[in-house]
């Protein structure tokens, strides 16, 4: 499917966006291994989080869906059973990652890959602390999806990762919580914590000091009711949007303001953004917030170390907001993008380009220079949803209308985005 994406005069109204995608996969698995119910409110929309709850029915999980509304039938612990077929965690490296924890420690075999994209993706990155807690795990020429998990009685263990990944942490965290004794694990470069904060909600003992963290094994997980916020990640394709476009004024209801994933805001704003936050409050551990955002201009800079990090799913569409920037952007230390959805060093390049925008790569990074002007192209989601985002957005300000192959990409994470940006849009 491809969609025509025409110039847009200005970028306003007022939205409420999809739920969080981490944080979704994340109450979806947990409430699984909860004992009750759970309610979840605004779920995530988007086909990741559907694989996760696809996965977790797969076990005898009761996932009943109304609307955003999930309602999930937990079964402790030790509720799982085994799954009659190999499992799909579709395009969703949070899927595999993540459950792989909880699969380490059942008492039967799983199989688990995906598609073509998610098969390219490395996970050495969890089968080494998981092999050390005792799970036998074989995969495709030693690293890549199916993964074939035979679970065991796990050890807990002490664990430094050696990548900035919520999704490691959040594996080894999770096996954590079936091994007697406490598990811990050091993060060089923090990264998301919905995880520790989920777990906190759901009444496990864990406990935070600097980067390191440490969790009791066998607690006593209890369903609940949860609200998830939408998703920042989402946001930011409106964010930039209202930014570049002249006489914008958007604002956006009900966001998740974790800090660590509103480092995006604090960058936008270090960059001349005109950002608004109003009415925070928390909502199970989370913070929420509105955000207004009006037309800006924007200094660019650098983005490199742990700011990478914090932003490595913003990337993309920062790309583009860069090549619009007075002093252009220049992303360091982001050999991690290299092994998203796609090689979204080379994604990224190759769309601006297509549009007539300079961009100088390198092995983990991508420098654009600014005050570049946007050209109609073809462009290509090379099947990645923030890609597909990502240059929607830029063929807001391009001269002419432009063409995004592979735009059903987009639903991933967000299934709504051309209706929302149709509606926000003049
Ligand atoms: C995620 C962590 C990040 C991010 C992904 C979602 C999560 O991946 O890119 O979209 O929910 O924990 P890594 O853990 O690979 O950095």
């Amino acid at each position: 499917m491809s969609e025509r994406i025409s110039p847009a005069s200005r970028v306003s109204g007022e939205v409420c966006l999809p739920g969080d995608k981490s944080i979704s996969h994340r109450y979806a698995m947990l409430a699984s291994i909860a004992e009750g119910e759970s309610r979840i409110h605004n779920f995530s929309t988007g086909a990741d989080c559907h694989s996760t709850l696809g996965c977790m029915r797969a076990f005898g999980i009761r996932a009943d869906e109304q609307g955003a509304d999930v309602t999930i039938q937990g079964g402790g612990l030790d509720g799982l059973k085994a799954a009659a077929a190999d499992l799909d965690a579709g395009n969703s490296g949070s899927t595999i990652r993540m459950l792989s924890g909880i699969l380490a420690a059942q008492p039967f075999t799983t199989r688990i890959g995906g598609d073509e994209s998610l098969s390219r993706r490395p996970m050495e990155r969890i089968m080494k602390p998981l092999g050390q807690m005792g799970a036998l795990i074989t995969a495709r020429d030693g690293r890549f999806p199916p993964l074939e998990i035979r679970g065991a009685k796990l050890r807990p263990v002490d664990y430094t990762l050696p990548v900035p990944s919520a999704q490691v942490k959040s594996c080894v965290l999770f096996a954590g919580l079936y091994a007697d004794g406490a598990t811990i694990v050091r993060e060089p470069v923090r990264s998301r914590d919905h995880t520790e904060i989920a777990l906190r909600e759901f009444g496990a003992e864990i406990r935070v000091e600097r980067r390191v963290i440490t969790l009791q094994g066998r607690p006593r997980l209890t369903g609940r009711e949860l609200f998830v916020p939408s998703d920042l990640s989402s946001a930011a394709f409106f964010i930039v949007a209202a930014l570049l476009v002249p006489d914008s004024n958007l604002v956006l209801r009900g966001v998740g303001l974790n800090p660590m994933r509103s480092t995006l805001l604090d960058v936008l704003v270090s960059m001349g953004a005109s950002i608004q936050i109003l009415n925070v409050e928390q909502q199970n551990g989370e913070l929420v917030g509105q955000i207004l955002v009006k037309h800006s201009r924007i200094r660019g800079g650098v983005i490199e170390k742990e700011t990478t990090a914090a932003l490595i799913d913003e990337i993309p569409v920062l790309a583009v907001l860069g090549a619009a920037s007075e002093e252009g952007l220049d992303v360091r230390d982001a050999g991690e993008l290299r092994i998203k959805e796609t090689d979204r060093i080379a994604t990224i390049a190759e769309n601006l380009h297509r549009m007539g925008i300079e961009a100088e790569v390198s092995p983990d990074g991508i420098r654009i220079p600014g005050r570049q002007r946007f050209h109609a192209a073809e462009l290509d989601s090379f099947g990645d949803h923030r890609i597909a985002m990502a240059f929607s957005i830029a063929s807001l300000v391009a001269n002419g209308p432009c063409e995004i192959h592979g735009a059903e990409a987009a639903s991933v994470s967000f299934p709504e985005f051309y209706r929302i940006l149709r509606q926000v849009t003049a």
